[in-house]
């Protein structure tokens, strides 16, 4: 099949004057796989490839070093990889902890919070390179190339940007179909019918079987947790501590650990073995469409917990019922792709100092899917046990409790007068 030729002869490739080095996001996956010899082909253009290691299980080191070989037997000029995990964990995990960044209440924007970093890589090694276009392989249905396309132009206008199965319109069976045809090697996940991100914070997939939100989600699906019902009888129990709102120390079965990158990697073990962090999700993406997303974040789900109840702790009522509205708005803007926003340096000006106090520990017992905060403690906490206690010796004053209610319900007692005389008035009428 001449699949270069098909492109060259269905799509108007005049908008590609000029372009002469591609940097192209690889994940090692088909769809970016097939894209290293197509770019080429269709194009005339040298590519680049790039991977990141977000830390995610299956690019173990020897992976890596294969993907790079693989690349560069596809037809890559250059392979370039860069270990991202502690950036990945310091600029972007730590600030959506502060902020609780959960989409709809759910997501806790795993892949989402990926996708600014890949495409500042993409223009960091695009200017380094000399290269005039970037590359990534997102379908024109998703959010990961409105994610991708907007980070880039906010960083580097001047760089064009391709999305192949997107802007070529490529079908995933061709695809494959083209690639088993040059002898690009495809790999075994592309056998299985899902469509898959990961990162240290989550594992997202969708597609398949998945697509009919009326079936269960088949445990094939599932890579990271074990499933409720098959996790040990007996529960876990952990102890995370934060600094300022951020991740800095956990500790289980004895053994005391820190560093956010060791904390999440551990978290994701010991709660996923515990059938901690599936999600299924009813999800409302940029374009408009409504998709069914399954995601595991084991991690994620125990850390979010975990500071949001010491969040209840440290903060006052009025910072713990506003700031809800600035999490939900930077969750949001994570999620549509507005990294570079500049909303989000200013909602994470409120969050860094809301995070001043949120220093202390929770513990948490994990059990069977489910992870249950057990205790808590901060220097910080407004809450002091003598004002609380209803035990002798409490300093706070019952009696004044009856000059405050009187006052403070004032407004209430009075619209009961009036809507009372209202219906005197109108017995008075009949
Ligand atoms: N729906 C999720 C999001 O928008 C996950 C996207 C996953 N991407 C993928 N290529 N499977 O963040």
């Amino acid at each position: 099949m001449d699949l270069a030729g098909k492109i060259k002869g269905s799509v108007d490739l005049g908008e590609y004057d000029g372009v002469n080095k591609v940097v192209l996001a690889y994940s090692g996956g088909l769809d970016t796989s097939v894209m290293v010899k197509l770019i080429k082909e269709v194009l005339g253009a040298e590519v680049i490839t790039l991977t990141l290691d977000f830390g995610r299980a299956e690019y173990a080191n020897s992976d890596l070093k294969g993907m790079e070989k693989k690349a560069l037997a596809m037809g890559a000029k250059a392979h370039k990889f860069f270990d991202v995990r502690e950036e990945f964990f310091s600029g972007y995990i730590a600030k959506a902890v502060k902020a609780n960044s959960l989409y709809q209440g759910e997501y806790p924007n795993s892949t989402a919070l990926g996708r600014p970093l890949i495409a500042k890589y993409l223009v960091a090694v695009a200017e380094h390179e000399g290269a005039d276009a970037v590359a990534h392989g997102s379908t024109g249905k998703g959010n990961d190339q409105v994610r991708f396309d907007v980070s880039v132009a906010a960083l580097n206008p001047g760089l064009k940007i391709i999305a192949p199965v997107r802007d070529w319109e490529l079908e995933r069976d061709e695809e494959i179909a083209w690639a088993a045809e040059n002898g690009i090697p495809v790999p075994a996940s592309s056998s299985k019918p899902y469509s898959v991100d990961a990162n240290m914070w989550g594992r997202s997939c969708e597609c398949g079987i998945l697509e009919k939100p009326f079936e269960e989600v088949p445990e094939d699906a599932l890579e990271w947790v074990t499933p409720p019902e098959k996790a040990p009888d007996e529960p876990m129990k952990v102890k995370l501590w934060f600094e300022k709102g951020v991740p800095s120390a956990l500790e289980f079965d004895g053994v005391k650990i820190t560093g956010g990158v060791n904390i999440v990697g551990a978290l994701n073990d010991i709660a996923g073995k515990n059938g901690v962090g599936i999600i299924d999700h009813m999800e409302d993406r940029v374009v408009g469409l409504k998709s069914r997303e399954v995601y595991e974040c084991p991690a994620a789900t125990v850390i979010l917990k975990a500071h949001k109840d010491l969040e209840k702790y440290v903060l006052t009522r009025e910072e713990n019922d506003f700031k809800p509205a600035v999490d939900k708005l930077w969750g949001e803007c994570v999620y549509r792709g507005l990294w570079h926003n500049p909303i989000m340096k200013e909602l994470d000006a409120f969050v860094d100092a809301s995070q001043e106090k949120v220093s202390g520990w929770v513990a948490l017992k994990l059990y069977k899917g489910a992870a249950q905060v057990l205790a808590r403690d901060s220097p910080n906490a407004l809450y002091d046990p003598n004002l609380a206690s209803y035990n002798a010796g409490s300093k706070f004053c019952q009696k004044d409790a009856q000059g405050f209610i009187k006052l403070y319900g004032l407004n209430t007692v009075m619209a009961g007068k009036v809507a009372e005389k209202a219906k005197e008035k109108a017995a008075v009428i009949v």
